[in-house]
């Protein structure tokens, strides 16, 4: 029988993250998932019945040490590491004039340095044709949006480092793809889907689905990317997004509102 599966994801205690904790132990995987929230993680670990299936530890994923913490956590409960979801992150980013020094080394350090720290330390523990990166990019990261620049700028850049890393980590049997998710309703931007008008006409109604996402689309795709179902799919980012980014679909202008 094939030994199952390890994931390490980042950011697990809420949102995408626990929805892809949820998704990954349903189907047998071991999970790891770390987070600087307690609270949160906890809550997370005590919605997977199969409590042998899932650790967690608590970490800023920016921590010099955090990496080597959370590979060493991940072979220690589960004897190895297979999958790393590079899922920490921030949003609500400002305009380039609006955005201080400090802003954008903020979102450089966790948005895009941590995805490149954290795959440094988890590639030396994955096996030719076993392992796996899912890197979270962003609609965001393909178009230009009003007021979000260095958030913008740091899912290109994961975007664009998933390309570079599948290259180099394809002839060692390791894919890497990214996920750039449209709108979808988490605690990082459920206050906004509920209560930003603007928002609303610029996410909401501009997608023909007439829905945000949730976040179990996300989890299904990121599954779908690391299973073997995806064996041949490597360095591509599979936009979720409910036909957003591909149309130019407004409600309004087909449908009195
Ligand atoms: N929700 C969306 O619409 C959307 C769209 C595109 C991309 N994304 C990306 O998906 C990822 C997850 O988004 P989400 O909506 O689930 O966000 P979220 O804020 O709901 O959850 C993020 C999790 O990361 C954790 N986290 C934040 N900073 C951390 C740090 N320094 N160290 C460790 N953990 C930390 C938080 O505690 C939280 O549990 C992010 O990278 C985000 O940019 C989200």
């Amino acid at each position: 029988m094939t030994q199952s599966y390890t994931a390490l994801i980042t950011g697990g205690g809420q949102g995408l993250g626990r929805a892809t904790a949820l998704e990954m132990a349903a189907n047998g995987i071991n999970v790891l998932i770390t987070d600087i929230n307690e609270d949160a993680v906890k809550e997370t670990v005590s919605l997977i019945s199969d409590a042998g299936r899932i650790h967690y530890i608590i970490q800023d994923v920016t921590a010099e040490d955090a990496p080597l913490q959370a590979v060493q956590a991940a072979i220690e409960y589960f004897g190895g590491l297979d999958w790393l979801i590079n899922n920490a992150g921030i949003g609500k980013s400002k305009s380039l004039m609006d955005t201080s020094d400090a802003d954008w080394d903020r979102y450089s350090d966790l948005n895009l340095r941590s995805v490149f720290r954290m795959s440094k330390a988890a590639i030396p523990h994955m096996q030719a044709g076993r392992g796996a990166i899912i890197n979270l990019g962003s609609i965001f990261g393909l178009l230009g949006n009003p007021g979000t620049a260095p958030y913008a700028a740091t899912k290109a850049a994961v975007m664009g480092l998933t390309k570079q890393m599948a290259t180099d980590l394809g002839p060692q049997g390791i894919r890497v793809n990214a996920i750039a998710p449209g709108l979808i309703k988490t605690p990082l931007t459920a206050e906004r889907i509920d209560h930003d008008r603007n928002f609303q006409k610029l996410m909401v109604e501009t997608t023909p689905f007439q829905r945000v996402g949730r976040p179990e689309d996300i989890a299904n795709a990121i599954y779908f990317l690391c299973s073997d179902k995806a064996s041949f799919i490597n360095g591509h980012t599979l936009v979720v997004d409910g036909g957003w980014s591909t149309s130019n679909y407004v409600y309004s202008a087909l449908n009195e509102i």
